[in-house]
Parts: C-alpha cells; sequence; structure tokens
C-alpha cells in the first residue's frame, strides 16, 4: 500500500519475521518442520483450483458440534404454507445466495461517516468528500482525454468498507430471514474505526471497537448456527492492522482477529494477512461504470493506446527504500531515459491521487512495476490492469497470493514475475529484460489483462439484465463458496474449525511460486 501512513506497521510485521526464519530454514536444509508447525502436523491442506478454498484432505473427528444439526446449517429453500417446495412457474435463483445484513447499531458503521471530520486524524486528508457518491467519492470533473466521462471517481483506496456496503444493499439476494440465509455480512467499518486510534492510543482504546463488536455479535440469534463460521467482515485497510499479537503497547493495529468470536468469522480485505480466514479483493480504483457499454467502450481504447514507454513506475523514492527493490528500481528507471517514466508521488509535482495523471502514464506504458511497497500490496496493480499495463511483480505476496477469487491462477498468462528474494543477488536489468519479450507474447498479455477489467472494478448499480461480473460480485461468489465448504464440513460430520482460522506460514513465501522450491514446499507439507 503506498499511503505514507501506514509506513510504521512494517517494521513489526510477522511475514517478514517469517519469511526471513523460512529462507533461513531451507538453508540450513535439515530443519525439523515437524516441531516449526506442530499443530499442523496431522493436517494437510490444499488449494481447491478454482476458488482457492482451503479444503481440508483429513477427515477428522468431531467435537463441539453435537449441537449443530444438519438442518441448521442448511439454508431451506423456501416453502409455502404447507412446507411444500415453492416449485412451478419459476425457480428462486437465489437458493444458495441469500446474504442477511446484521442491523448493527450506528456506532459501528454511520457514525463513523457522519463524523468523517475525525478520520482526518487518522489519515493525511479531509475524508468528508471521499465519502460522497457511495463511498466512490466526487465525480472528476475534468477527465481530459485521459478518462472517459461520468465513470471516474476521487475514490479513496481506504473506502472499501463503505463501497461494499453500499453495494450490498443493493444485492439482489438480500433476505431479512436469517434462516435462509447462506451468510451473514457484519458491515463493520474496521478500518475507519481502526483509522482513528492507530497511531498514540493505548491497546484498551484500538481495541474497544472490536470487542464491543464482538459482543454484540455473539449475543444474537444468528451466531448459534455455525458459531459465526458463516458470518463476514470487509475492511478497507490490511489485515494486518487488525492481528496485534500482543498486547504490548508498541506492537501496531488492534486484536481484532483474535478475538475468539473473530476467529470463527471470515475477512475481506484489500491484503489480506497469512491466516486462512483472512481473503484478499481489489482495491477500489477510482473506475466505477455504470453500463457495461462503458467497460467494452474503456477496454477497447486501452487496446488502441499508443505506448511510447517500455515500463514505468509510480511510486514514492524515499530514502528508506534505498534497500528495497524499490531503491534498485528507481536508479534503473532514470538510467534507462526515455524508456522508462517515473512518476514521483512523494515530493514531486504530480497528484497521484488524481486517476488523470495516474492513468496518463500508464496508459503510455507496455509494463507497470509493481515492487511491494510498506505492505505487500498496492493500489497500484488494479490501476495498471485498468490501464492495459501489463503488472511486473516482484514478490508473490503482492498479487498471486492475494488476490485468488478475481485473477487468473496461472499467473504467467497476465504478467511478469521476477522474484527479489535477495536484493544483493539481484541483477537483473529491466530494461533489458523486458526489452527481449517477444511481441507476440506482449500482445497476448495485455490482451489477458484487459479482460481482467471487468473483474477488478466496483461497478456502479447496474440493471440485472447486464451480464458482467465485477469485483464486489466475485468476492460474493468466493465468500458464498468459502462458507458452502463448511458446511460441507460439518455435514460430513468434520470439525469445521480444522484449518479455518489458521495460520500458514507458506502462503506469502516464494515457494509456492516458484518450481525450483516447490519440491521443498511439497515435501514438507507432507511429512
Ligand atoms: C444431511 O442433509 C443432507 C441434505 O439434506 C442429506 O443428504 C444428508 O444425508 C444428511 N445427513 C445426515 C447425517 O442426516
Ligand atoms: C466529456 O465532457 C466534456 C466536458 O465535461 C465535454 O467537453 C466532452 O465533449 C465530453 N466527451 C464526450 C465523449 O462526451
Ligand atoms: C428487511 O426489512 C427492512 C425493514 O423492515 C425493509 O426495509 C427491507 O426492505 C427488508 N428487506 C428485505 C430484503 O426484505
Ligand atoms: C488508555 O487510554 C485511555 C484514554 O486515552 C485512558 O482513559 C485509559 O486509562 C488508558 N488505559 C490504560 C490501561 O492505560
Ligand atoms: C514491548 O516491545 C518493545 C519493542 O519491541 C520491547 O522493547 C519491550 O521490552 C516489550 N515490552 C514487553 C512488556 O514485552
Ligand atoms: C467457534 O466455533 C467453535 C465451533 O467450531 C465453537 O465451539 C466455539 O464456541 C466458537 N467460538 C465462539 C467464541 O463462539
Ligand atoms: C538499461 O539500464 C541500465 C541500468 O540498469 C543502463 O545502464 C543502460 O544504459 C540502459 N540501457 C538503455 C538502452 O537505456
Ligand atoms: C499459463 O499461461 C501460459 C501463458 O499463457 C501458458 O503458456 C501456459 O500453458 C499456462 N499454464 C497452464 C498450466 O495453464
Amino acid at each position: 500500500m503506498e499511503n505514507p501512513i501506514t509506513s510504521k506497521c512494517c517494521n513489526h510485521q510477522p511475514w517478514f519475521v517469517l519469511l526471513v526464519f523460512f529462507v533461513f530454514c531451507i538453508e540450513l536444509f535439515s530443519f525439523d518442520y515437524s516441531g516449526f508447525t506442530a499443530k499442523k502436523s496431522a493436517l494437510v491442506t490444499v488449494l481447491d483450483d478454482n476458488h482457492g478454498t482451503v479444503i481440508n484432505t483429513q477427515s477428522s473427528l468431531p467435537h463441539d458440534f453435537t449441537e449443530i444439526t444438519n438442518a441448521s446449517v442448511y439454508p431451506l429453500p423456501k416453502t409455502d404454507e404447507k412446507g411444500d417446495l415453492k416449485v412451478g412457474t419459476e425457480i428462486d435463483s437465489c437458493v444458495g445466495r441469500y446474504i442477511f445484513v446484521h442491523d448493527l447499531p450506528s456506532r459501528f458503521n454511520e457514525d463513523l461517516v457522519n463524523n468523517c471530520r475525525l478520520l482526518t486524524r487518522g489519515t493525511d486528508k479531509n475524508m468528508c468528500p471521499y465519502l460522497d457518491n457511495l463511498g466512490f467519492g466526487p465525480e472528476i470533473e475534468n477527465p481530459e482525454d485521459v478518462l472517459i466521462n461520468n465513470s471516474w471517481f476521487l475514490t479513496n483506496q481506504f473506502l472499501l468498507e463503505v463501497i461494499f456496503h453500499n453495494k450490498m444493499k443493493r444485492y439482489e439476494c438480500l433476505t431479512n430471514d436469517s434462516s435462509i440465509a447462506s451468510a451473514i455480512y457484519v458491515p463493520f467499518y474496521a478500518g475507519l474505526d481502526m483509522s482513528l486510534y492507530l497511531w498514540g492510543f493505548n491497546t484498551t482504546v484500538r481495541d474497544s471497537a472490536s470487542l464491543g463488536l464482538v459482543k454484540w455479535l455473539s449475543e444474537k440469534p444468528e451466531w448459534k448456527r455455525m458459531w459465526g463460521r458463516d458470518h463476514f467482515l470487509v475492511a478497507g485497510r490490511i489485515a494486518w492492522d487488525f492481528r496485534r499479537q500482543s498486547d504490548n503497547e508498541t506492537d501496531w493495529g488492534s486484536k481484532l482477529r483474535f478475538l475468539p468470536e473473530s476467529k470463527n468469522m471470515s475477512m475481506l480485505s484489500i491484503e489480506s494477512s497469512s491466516w486462512n480466514n483472512d481473503y484478499a479483493i481489489p482495491y477500489p480504483t477510482c473506475f466505477h461504470p455504470s453500463k457495461d457499454s462503458e467497460i467494452f467502450r474503456w477496454q477497447d481504447r486501452m487496446r488502441r493506446q499508443n505506448r511510447q514507454y517500455l515500463f514505468s513506475f509510480a511510486g514514492a523514492p524515499r530514502p528508506e527504500y534505498q534497500n528495497s527493490i524499490r531503491g534498485k528500481i528507481i536508479d534503473q528507471c532514470l538510467a534507462s531515459k526515455s524508456q522508462c517514466k517515473l512518476l514521483d508521488c512523494n515530493y514531486g509535482t504530480t497528484n497521484c491521487d488524481n486517476p488523470v495523471n495516474v492513468m496518463k502514464v500508464f496508459q503510455s506504458s507496455i509494463f507497470c512495476l509493481q515492487p511491494p511497497g510498506d505492505s505487500y500490496t498496492r493500489r497500484s496493480i488494479f490501476d495498471s490492469i485498468l490501464a492495459g499495463c501489463i503488472p511486473v511483480f516482484f514478490h508473490p505476496g503482492t498479487a498471486y497470493a492475494q488476490y485468488i477469487w478475481h485473477l487468473p491462477k496461472n499467473y504467467t498468462a497476465y504478467s511478469v514475475y521476477l522474484p527479489v528474494k535477495d536484493l544483493s543477488e539481484w541483477k537483473i536489468n529491466l530494461n533489458e529484460t523486458l526489452l527481449r519479450m517477444p511481441e507476440d507474447r506482449i500482445l497476448r498479455l495485455r490482451e489477458e489483462v484487459i479482460k481482467l477489467i471487468p473483474r477488478v472494478v466496483y461497478a456502479s448499480s447496474r440493471s440485472r439484465s447486464e451480464t458482467l461480473e465485477d469485483a464486489f460480485d466475485l468476492a460474493v461468489k468466493g465468500i458464498l463458496d468459502r462458507i458452502e465448504s463448511v458446511r460441507v464440513m460439518i455435514r460430513e460430520g468434520k470439525d469445521p474449525s480444522i484449518g479455518f482460522a489458521d495460520g500458514d506460514d507458506y502462503k506469502y513465501t516464494f515457494s509456492t511460486y516458484d518450481t525450483s522450491m516447490l519440491n521443498h514446499f511439497k515435501i514438507f507439507h507432507m511429512v
């Protein structure tokens, strides 16, 4: 994530420690894997091909589940007074897709929006204007020739939770009858709440809303049906902000996701953690088309763009990045002169919040570099896709291990991967490497990227007849599948808590995405 307000988080981030530890262990080769992950030693988890849903391949003894009856985990199809299935003229297309939205006390959502002035404390700008247009922000008044009219907004990257909630209010399969719901949505604005207290507040204050929320939820009748395993949250900040592992005041964030009730729920956010109950969904970009035709028009335009730069990078050349790949990237970009365009978002004259400026550069570039920043991910990934600019990734945690519901599993089909495992050994010359790419490969990659555009936008309200699935639709599908797989486990008599909220230490290491290490990965997991 690009915004400087997160810059504190990564000094203490567990992923880095885990990554270093893992690489260290591989090096030693003799490390005792079974001791390292003792709690998982008997468990084999695999990723489902289509959805990345964690499937437990080990059958296990049920425990704690005696109260869950087979019927209670099955949302029943609608019946008439006699209990007969409503069949005949129409089949209910919402069966299996009904979502019940908890009517939370306003302090968990609406109050945060209404007090948007206070949110300014946690961000470096006034958040109020960004809450316009159901969280899309103000419409861009002067799209120049870069954007298309009426579809682009000044969207703040942290407002996913507000956008998602507003889109959910128009979801076609809402129900007020929780007994037929396949999922329970908890519209807590966790990120906005957190942004009030991330800096200079003690852990008691930071955890206060989270504790209140889980208490409220666990007292509702909906809780007991599956003990929260059919509940999900959506957060507009990275999941690490809610994963404080101790009560040491110097640790970052809240412990929302380590509360016992919260462990039973799933959370969707702009960047997931390495725990299995966190899922990543795209950052909100500034493009919110209201008709499929606007998307088709935009895609056509991106196909026809004249791309004068071989590659570009939009980001902040900050001194603390000298020891990261960013420093090298910036140096190489400058050395490549007219082949590379550097968009300086921090000190330069360019305002990177205005999509006109970012899109102008990305639309003119063949490749867009996406190094990790303060955290693994950046909104820029999705800006690059929108512009038909082929993303170049340096770490599997930036996209491949994140957006499993939205981006293709075969990452070589839409991106270039230049992993940086050890900065001192990374000797790639970007200009030469990218220049060597054959023209037909570039055309195929770009076409794949352009095809992804509808999947990564949060569309404005659309009429039913339209056919494209947007980022919201895919997120809803993903979470419904996830919850359904938990129901299947319960039906089969398995304990759904197995694997549900486990930490997966390997999720964001290079091993999964590097064939030379894949064998070690497999061996370790089979021990
Ligand atoms: C649970 O319900 C499903 C679907 O109605 C049925 O197929 C299955 O046999 C039931 N299992 C038990 C243990 O009753
Ligand atoms: C877009 O809007 C501008 C003014 O806001 C107008 O001058 C221009 O003609 C519009 N373009 C199209 C294609 O409608
Ligand atoms: C649920 O109940 C509220 C308040 O009674 C009502 O406004 C809303 O339309 C209902 N929603 C559905 C999907 O029935
Ligand atoms: C935490 O901060 C709040 C207000 O900022 C204060 O009232 C409270 O006593 C503090 N708690 C602890 C344990 O320091
Ligand atoms: C809290 O963390 C800091 C910095 O990591 C450390 O110096 C300190 O000893 C820790 N305090 C406790 C009580 O563990
Ligand atoms: C979490 O779910 C398990 C069953 O999977 C249940 O035993 C436990 O009580 C739940 N925790 C809470 C806090 O509800
Ligand atoms: C390619 O980049 C290197 C630095 O990484 C630079 O020395 C070289 O001049 C560049 N070549 C061209 C053709 O721009
Ligand atoms: C992945 O995509 C590449 C490039 O399009 C293709 O050559 C390769 O066969 C694909 N791999 C799989 C497993 O589909």
